[in-house]
């Protein structure tokens, strides 16, 4: 099943943020595309296959909620995660943004503290501080080329005025899967702080063979309670532009009020496209899902094997999962800045700076490994060439 993945699709005038947008946010149509976080391969042809009969209907009114769908997800999370849930716990969101945005909106009050743990999805920083609360940063630490969290010090950071935690587990940029030890131990700091938590899973299917996603509010029945989980078919089967995402709460409260803010808006209606899209992909994706892990595995190993024998300067931080690779680029002693211009000038590649996923990002960048080894390849090959210009 390489090939499907070796396939190059030309994405050029889809309306792709991550293409067609190269102009707009870089100035330049010859940048290699490596930022936004979709990856470059078709989707589960059972998916597209699923779609096209669906558009074929010709018509396309409101879509209801069906048992099927809910089902399909709940088969998902036992299947895979081993995490058996009720049906009852489900709610639909339009995307795992949009849903962090509610949360913070109906769970917690304007001058609120929230934790996030930097370097981190950088939308946190903004939906934070846009609800008008406040950002406590429990940043993670780098030790030995991988991240751990700062648990200790979360200990000292913690008032009554702090309310939610942001968990972003499997962890975009840095690729961390955290171990049941990891989460455990941060859940019983916001148990006993009363925290609420919201588990950002949306990279959970996308983890390597070596290491296991384990969803948070699996761990106890006293943390599920406690704790909100996002999920989402978008990054695992390449359909983020379909909009389907899920929220799984057991605690019947803040169920209620959840759903209660997700109507005010009444965004809680599927998607016709997103629902099929997503349905079919849970029901049938998982083959396609393992040989595209396998896919980006050995892309990963491609990255760091590259990397070290061309370019000794720049590291490749150890991940576990997700199709993002965060590379240390301090020791090019480069401000972020000139780091940003160094990569898209002069390697004509457009990454992600690390310096927006929190100050602690600065000095790294983050490179989208989601796409066909040949394009890749290309992507570093343009890096070796301004790294040689430039350092040796
Ligand atoms: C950790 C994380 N959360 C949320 C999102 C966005 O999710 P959505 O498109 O469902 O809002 C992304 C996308 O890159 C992400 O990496």
């Amino acid at each position: 099943m390489r090939e499907y993945f070796d396939e190059t699709i030309d994405r050029n005038l889809t309306f792709s943020y991550k293409w067609d947008e190269r102009k707009k946010f870089f100035d330049s149509d010859e940048v290699l595309p490596m930022w936004v976080a979709d990856m470059d391969f078709r989707s589960p042809k059972p998916v597209v296959d699923a779609l096209i009969n669906r558009a074929q209907h010709g018509v396309y009114g409101y879509s209801s909620s069906t048992n099927s769908y809910d089902e399909a997800v709940v088969g998902w999370l036992e299947q895979r995660h081993h995490w058996k849930i009720k049906r009852e716990w489900l709610s639909y969101s339009p995307g795992v943004m949009p849903t962090i945005g509610f949360l913070i909106a109906c769970l917690t009050e304007p001058g609120d503290k929230v934790v996030l743990q930097s370097p981190v999805y950088y939308p946190f920083f903004d939906v934070i501080k846009r609800s008008g609360r406040k950002i406590v940063d429990n940043a993670l630490v780098l030790e030995d080329n991988t991240y751990k969290m700062d648990l200790d010090k979360l200990e000292t950071q913690l008032d009554s005025s702090v309310k939610m935690l942001l968990l972003c587990s499997p962890h975009n940029p840095v690729g961390r899967v955290w171990t049941k030890d990891e989460l455990t131990r941060l859940g019983e700091i916001c148990l006993k702080h009363n925290i609420i938590i919201v588990a950002d899973e949306i990279h959970g299917d996308l983890v390597f063979k070596q290491s296991k996603h384990i969803p948070l509010a699996s761990i106890s029945e006293e943390l599920a309670q406690q704790t909100i989980t996002c999920i989402a078919p978008s990054k695992t089967f390449n359909i983020a532009g379909l909009q389907a995402s899920s929220v799984i709460i057991s605690n019947a409260d803040l169920r209620l009020k959840f759903r209660k803010e997700i109507s005010r808006y009444s965004l809680n209606m599927m998607n016709t496209f997103g629902r099929v899209a997503a349905e079919v992909s849970y029901r049938q994706g998982g083959e396609w899902l393992d040989h595209c892990l396998e896919y980006i595995y050995d892309n990963n190993q491609y990255v760091k094997q590259y990397v070290e024998t061309n370019m000794p300067l720049i590291k490749v931080i150890q991940s576990e999962g997700t199709y993002l690779v965060w590379l240390d680029c301090r020791d090019l002693k480069m401000s972020g800045q000139e780091l940003r211009e160094f990569m898209l000038k002069k390697a004509k590649v457009a990454l992600s700076d690390g310096f927006i996923f929190g100050e602690n990002g600065d000095g790294f960048t983050r490179m989208n490994i989601g796409c066909p080894r040949e394009v890749l390849a290309e992507g570093l090959e343009r890096i070796k060439s301004a790294y040689i210009k430039t350092f040796e």
